[in-house]
């Protein structure tokens, strides 16, 4: 029974300390020009959260300033309305700020159902077909549709943007190294070309881009968007709130399944204390 109960023990530890490997983030070596700045993200460690406000603003930023050029392929409307996704919850419109108070936010556990999903998603034409006469056709949006792609295909992608293609975004955060610090190096790295460097026509001097020269254009201009919570959009914040953003589309689910993790480890522990009770009722009578 001793060694019974010490496997037992052996596995819950192995169990405990799995689930907080698998929650660390991947050890990542900066690749670029420049080490990537060293930012203070809500969402890291295996009890990091998203800011439902924060990722709404970022989603702003992405949808108004990003989405004209990068795709977000992996992520479908409804993904936005689910768990810890920006518009699970939102402030009600019908609700008036009486004396300062804030009104409860509605909440949806349905995607399907969700008000600001199915118009986010109902702004966007999706190309769909065949219909019976085998013709392709145009619909708008529901829900259940992947983000689609501002361009038709990556030839047509390249021809907009002087040759250079701008990469999918919704695994950036875990495809670069640097990860979530690289993108908002990069998206607040343009800066003077030091003196005596050629910058090639069509490109820009960004410190952090992996050879100095990047053609992409800077994106984010101080208040290139008005945020409907009324904070200020100075090019540091519309960087953090749109990379939160885009670390969130990398894994949507991320956060949920810490949390059911989290269970399990308190679950686990109540049951290795309950189980170490009932040992020692149940041989406490005997001479060992
Ligand atoms: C006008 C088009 C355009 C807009 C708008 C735009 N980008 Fe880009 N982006 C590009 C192009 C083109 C590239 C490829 C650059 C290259 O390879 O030199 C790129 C590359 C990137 C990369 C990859 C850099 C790397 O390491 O390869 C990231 C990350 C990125 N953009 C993020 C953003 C974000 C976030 C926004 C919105 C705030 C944004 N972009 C807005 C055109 C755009």
């Amino acid at each position: 029974m001793n060694t019974l109960f010490r496997n037992l023990a052996v596995l819950a530890g192995a169990l405990i300390g799995a689930a907080f490997l698998t929650a660390a983030p991947a050890a990542a070596a900066p690749g670029g020009e420049h080490a990537p700045e060293d930012h203070a993200w809500t969402f890291e460690g295996p009890f990091g959260t998203f800011e439902r406000t924060q990722l709404q603003r970022g989603f702003q930023v992405y949808q108004e300033v990003c989405a004209s050029c990068h795709a977000l392929e992996h992520i479908s409307f409804r993904n936005l309305g689910e768990g810890s996704g920006p518009f699970t919850c939102f402030p009600d419109p019908d609700a008036h700020a009486e004396d300062g108070h804030h009104a409860e936010p509605l909440c949806y556990e349905n995607p399907n159902d969700n008000p600001v999903v199915r118009q986010i998603a109902s702004a966007y034409m999706i190309t769909d077909g065949p219909d019976d006469a085998g013709d392709m056709f145009e619909r708008p949006g529901v829900p259940a549709d992947r983000w689609p792609s501002p361009f038709a295909n990556e030839q047509q992608a390249r021809a907009s943007n002087g040759g250079a293609y701008p990469p999918d975004l919704s695994l950036i955060v875990k495809a670069r190294s640097g990860g979530a610090d690289y993108v908002r190096s990069l998206l607040l790295g343009y800066h003077e070309a030091p003196e005596g460097l050629d910058v090639r026509p069509g490109l820009y001097y960004n410190e952090y881009f992996p050879g100095g020269q990047i053609a992409m254009a800077p994106p984010l201009l101080e208040g290139i968007v008005t945020y409907a919570d009324g904070t200020e959009a100075t090019t540091e914040q519309m960087a953090e709130d749109v990379v939160t953003f885009l670390a969130w589309a990398s894994d949507p689910h991320r956060v949920d399944r810490n949390r059911t993790g989290l269970m399990v480890l308190i679950y686990l522990f109540v049951f290795a204390v309950l189980l170490w009770f009932a040992y020692k009722q149940v041989w406490s009578r005997v001479e060992h």
